[in-house]
């Protein structure tokens, strides 16, 4: 088969991965947080079983030792397990569970910076001459303004605020992009960097098959601090006020990251994602090479709009080119869920609605081409939750207010509902964010049970994508559809073509294929549709919000 051949190797190009926020899983112990035993006990869920939803690989978001104030991305002790989520002999079980099933497990590295309380800082913050004094970005104040020191320069913290902050044992700064409970590491101090990589290699000796790299773009600073030039922008965000070109994404950079990789490769047939922090899509593409993928969110940040989405798609092909591989996601823990956004785009907010475009833009991320990244409980068309603002329990979107980008990310981090019922299967206690309102009916059981729910409809999606070598790893054309609600496009491998169409409108739009003969091998809108319909000469309708996918003799024969 085609896709045994990418198993080992670059498996991760033909790969759909999973993305866990480990704390809104599935609760194993009743004290309302998500844990590793709790993963474990839902792996079938995703791998291994007939009913499962097939994909290849799962992502953790943080489960080391941290005092939670960046949801774990602040990092005590990166070599260890959160007691919150469990034990390090609960990690090896889940590694050996998931790779049982043929799932590969990917840890989510935070090496830009760690909480205050790692042991590095406890050390680094007591004197400028400690062993660890320099692996954090020091610096002394740039003068004093009626008694108080002045920062060393422009720099701002992403979650708000400069990006400095006075630490009187030392009588210096220290640098912190995000929360000043996160000081940035010293990536240009050779011990410090030596003591990441030495961290990398423990988790690779484990078993962890990868590695989603938090903010990497962020791992290098100037050394000389300068001050970032100002950007005229109308903004209310002052990060927005800023060229960002010395706190981040340094000439030295690509070095450094070929050299994290050189270590992942120790280690055969592991992968890596960098989560490109603030930067634009011409960054993306060149921090990606043969080996390496990058997150650039632009298709997360367009709306529900084919054009929209379409141009977003033509600016990402150009910029990657064919040989480089794409990584695709809609959501993830930082932002609104897709179909929330999408159902804001298309002014409506029912059930069903909710459902067609769940299911439409699934076809989306799972037919472009590139790594697609699924977000837990997506595949349930999981909404947004509403959070009020004085139960926020996200500490920076407290800190950096309702213009912060990522405002409230608790909304899209609620506990994944499991079946009907008080604690929705995912706790016996009481979930530490609100379960989403409609969890009664939209949870794993009774979307099972619906052969038109979105999870089936992922699931047999997951299918004919496993099924496809033009889906997996083939090119990519985009095809003109004579509509601005439709956005078709065509994937092939060999003599396997794929034409993918799908129409954002809630209205039908015709559809004329390329010339051919093709069949319908999956419709969102048959909910035993796997099947091979023939697809008449000439147009054919596509209802509000359905996506097609069709295939060409050639691939319906094999
Ligand atoms: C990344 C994470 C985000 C976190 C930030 C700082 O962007 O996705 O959740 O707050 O890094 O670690």
């Amino acid at each position: 088969m085609a896709r045994q051949a990418t198993v080992d190797g670059e498996w991760w190009r033909a790969a759909v991965a999973y993305q866990i926020y480990p704390r809104s899983f599935a609760d194993s112990n009743g004290d309302g947080v998500g844990d590793l035993p709790g993963i474990i006990d839902h792996l079938d869920h995703l791998a291994g079983r007939p009913d499962s939803l097939g994909v290849d690989a799962i992502w953790l978001s943080p489960i080391y030792p941290s005092p939670g104030l960046d949801g774990g991305y602040d990092v005590a002790d990166h070599a260890g397990v959160d007691p919150l989520f469990g034990t390090m002999a609960d990690f090896d079980r889940l590694v050996g569970e998931a790779h049982r099933r043929g799932l590969k497990v990917l840890l989510d590295l935070v090496l830009n910076h760690t909480s205050d309380r790692h042991a590095w800082f406890q050390e680094s913050r007591r004197s400028r001459d400690n062993p660890r004094a320099d692996w954090y970005v020091w610096h002394d104040p740039a003068g004093w303004s009626r008694r108080r020191p002045v920062p060393p320069n422009n720099w701002l913290s992403f979650f708000g605020g400069s990006a400095w902050e006075w630490e009187p044992a030392r009588g210096q700064f220290y640098l912190h992009t995000f929360l000043p409970q996160q000081p940035d590491v010293n990536w240009r101090e050779p011990a410090a960097a030596e003591a990441q990589l030495a961290m990398v290699r423990g988790w690779l000796a484990r078993g962890v098959d990868g590695f989603r790299l938090d903010v990497f773009n962020a791992l290098l600073k100037d050394p000389e601090l300068r001050s970032n030039p100002r950007r005229w922008q109308l903004s209310r965000r002052p990060w927005d006020r800023q060229w960002h070109v010395y706190d981040k994404d340094r000439p030295d950079f690509p070095a450094l990251i070929a050299r994290f990789r050189a270590v992942v490769d120790e280690a055969p047939g592991r992968m890596s994602v960098g989560e490109l922090f603030a930067g634009d899509l011409s960054q993306a593409a060149a921090y990606t090479n043969g080996h390496h993928l990058v997150f650039d969110f632009g298709l997360l940040e367009r709306p529900w709009s084919a054009e929209a989405i379409g141009r977003e798609i033509d600016r990402r092909e150009a910029a990657f080119g064919p040989d480089r591989w794409p990584a695709v996601v809609l959501s993830n823990h930082d932002r609104s869920r897709h179909v929330s956004r999408f159902l804001r785009d298309l002014g409506r907010d029912d059930e069903a609605t909710a459902d067609r475009v769940a299911r439409a833009a699934a076809v989306l991320l799972l037919t472009l081409r590139g790594t697609p990244f699924l977000y837990y409980g997506e595949e349930l068309g999981l909404p947004d939750i509403r959070v009020a603002r004085v139960a926020i329990m996200d500490p920076p979107a407290r800190r950096a207010g309702f213009f912060f980008p990522w405002w409230n990310r608790d909304q899209c981090r609620s506990p994944m509902p499991w079946a009907a019922g008080p604690g929705a299967g995912f706790t016996n206690g009481r979930p530490w964010l609100p379960l989403s309102p409609d969890h009664d009916r939209r949870n794993v059981a009774s979307e099972a049970a619906d052969p038109g729910s979105v999870q089936n409809a992922y699931r047999r999606l997951l299918a004919v994508r496993r099924g496809s070598a033009a889906l997996e790893r083939g090119s990519f054309t985009r095809l003109a559809t004579g509509s601005r609600d439709v956005l078709a496009y065509e994937r092939r491998s060999g003599a396997e073509r794929a034409v993918v169409a799908i129409n954002f409108a809630l209205e039908p739009r015709d559809l004329t294929p390329p010339a051919g003969s093709w069949s319908v091998r999956y419709s969102t809108n048959e909910p035993d549709g796997a099947a091979v319909a023939p697809f008449g000469p000439g147009s054919r309708r596509l209802a509000g919000l359905e996506a097609v996918i069709l295939a060409n003799a050639e691939s319906a024969s094999r």
